[in-house]
């Protein structure tokens, strides 16, 4: 029997379905049921030779699932509909017994928890071979000077390794944020039934320890309305792409010939369909143009949760798809920045070159100055005055003659052309976290550490 007098509309049923997108839960789905099954029998709400059964027809939908011989054209709403279809042609009339005390709004979002948990860590450990191989590109550029940059417009210099270990800083936390989002999907939302709980006394505890769930969610109504551990992965997503956005930037800057920091290898460029000398280095504007995307996912699913009535509406079934996405994108993102950074070339020369623009130890004049006593305000302002003078007159700072620098400052002494000894501005950044070789040597290890 059905409720229904009539037939689902064929556009409906386009609409209503998730099966295209939500089939790939379904190794969490069967691990679910399985553990679900277990616990039913456990407590003598089904036999355990019933017991049997259902694991033996969950093992058979799981083999023709892994084989790709699952039949997905039965008409299915999503992979749980699917699943249990599957289960009961198998094994017969005992398969419908899986579904008791069970809901569909407490099995999807336990499917989802896992997803979550799995996917989290999957990227994590990408984050960490990121990290590592940038580790490794930073150790072996140890002491290559390059301008670093405020408003793209050369400020003061730095070792690359510097530079490169940035992101290996945002990289961790990248990673602290994966953990977090996985920690917050660890509360067991199973057992909660549609929405107020079951009429059977269940084990959670038992189905959390099976399914490595820290913890089984206290309250039914919010077990089976929470998203936030989506939310949670989102954000942590978001905010990575962000930084690869950075990177793919960066690198598609210094590989311009302007620049001519970098050479991408020819594995991570493309050429151009009319200009034979072009070479593109594609696979870093995408990392560029990769994380709005990502955003766009976290932002949907505000809307999708905003204002959402308590507890299960239709609305939470497109929660999925923007998930999967980010998912996809960002663990795809991270191999191709590993892949890329592992076999890109940097050039000593164009950076030095660029590093030994004099005017780039303004700062350190400046500090000279403070070290005679000068009080730093001022010395911002004689040394504005100086390199005004430079530019204006097209001049080198250090082809300026003792007289005509004491005209700028009486401090303005023999110190100055110790100052503008390019490694001086280098080794002058004594203080902790600074790009003096020494500190970045205890970096290099401190990032070792933290990625052990
Ligand atoms: N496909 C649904 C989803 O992804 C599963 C839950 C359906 N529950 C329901 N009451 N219709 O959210």
């Amino acid at each position: 029997m059905s409720r229904f007098s009539l037939p689902q509309d064929p556009l409906f049923q386009q609409l209503n379905t998730s099966l295209g997108y939500d089939r790939r839960l379904w190794p969490h789905d069967i691990a679910q049921s399985k553990a679900h099954a277990e616990m039913l029998a456990a407590q003598g709400i089904i036999g355990d030779d019933e017991r049997d059964e259902i694991l033996r027809g969950l093992d058979a939908v799981a083999a023709e699932l892994e084989g790709g011989t699952f039949d997905f054209d039965g008409g299915d709403e999503d992979i749980h509909m699917a699943i249990e279809r599957r289960l009961t042609e198998i094994v017969g009339r005992v398969g419908g017994k899986l579904h008791t005390a069970r809901s569909r709004n407490d099995q999807v979002v336990t499917d989802l928890s896992l997803f979550v948990r799995e996917e989290a860590h999957a990227t994590a450990e990408l984050v960490q071979e990121l990290a590592e191989t940038l580790v490794d590109v930073a150790e072996a550029h140890l002491d290559w000077p390059l301008p670093g940059y405020t408003h793209l417009q050369r400020a003061q210099p730095v070792y690359l390794s510097h530079h490169l270990l940035a992101y290996v800083w945002m990289l961790l936390r990248d990673r602290q944020r994966l953990r977090f989002a996985s920690d917050e999907a660890a509360v067991l939302p199973l057992g909660a039934g549609a929405l107020a709980g079951v009429n059977f006394d269940t084990d959670r505890t038992l189905v959390a320890r099976e399914l490595g769930f820290e913890a089984v969610s206290p309250n039914s109504v919010d077990a089976v309305s929470n998203r936030d551990f989506a939310f949670d992965l989102l954000h942590a997503l978001s905010v990575c792409a962000t930084h690869l956005s950075r990177l793919g930037s960066e690198l598609v800057i210094w590989s311009s010939e302007e620049f001519g920091f970098v050479t991408m290898s020819d594995a991570w460029s493309s050429g151009s369909s009319i200009m034979p000398q072009k070479k593109n280095p594609d696979a870093a504007e995408l990392l560029r143009a990769k994380a709005p995307r990502v955003v766009s996912h976290m932002t949907a699913l505000h809307g999708v949760m905003h204002a959402l009535p308590l507890t299960y509406n239709k609305d939470l079934q497109e929660d999925k798809e923007h998930l999967f996405d980010a998912v996809d994108t960002v663990q795809l993102s991270l191999r191709a920045a590993t892949g890329m950074m592992s076999t890109a070339t940097f050039h000593a020369d164009r950076m030095r070159e660029a590093a030994a623009d004099e005017l780039i130890a303004a700062t350190d004049l400046a500090d000279l100055l403070v070290k005679r006593g000068v009080p730093f305000r001022e010395c911002h302002g004689i040394v504005a005055g100086l390199v005004r003078d430079a530019v204006d007159n097209d001049r080198a700072l250090s082809s300026f003659s003792a007289e005509e620098l004491l005209a700028h400052s009486e401090h303005l002494d023999d110190g100055v052309a110790a100052v503008l000894q390019q490694s001086s501005w280098l080794e002058s950044k004594v203080s902790e976290g600074g790009t003096s070789l020494a500190r970045v040597r205890e970096q290099l290890a401190a990032a070792r550490d933290a990625l052990q």
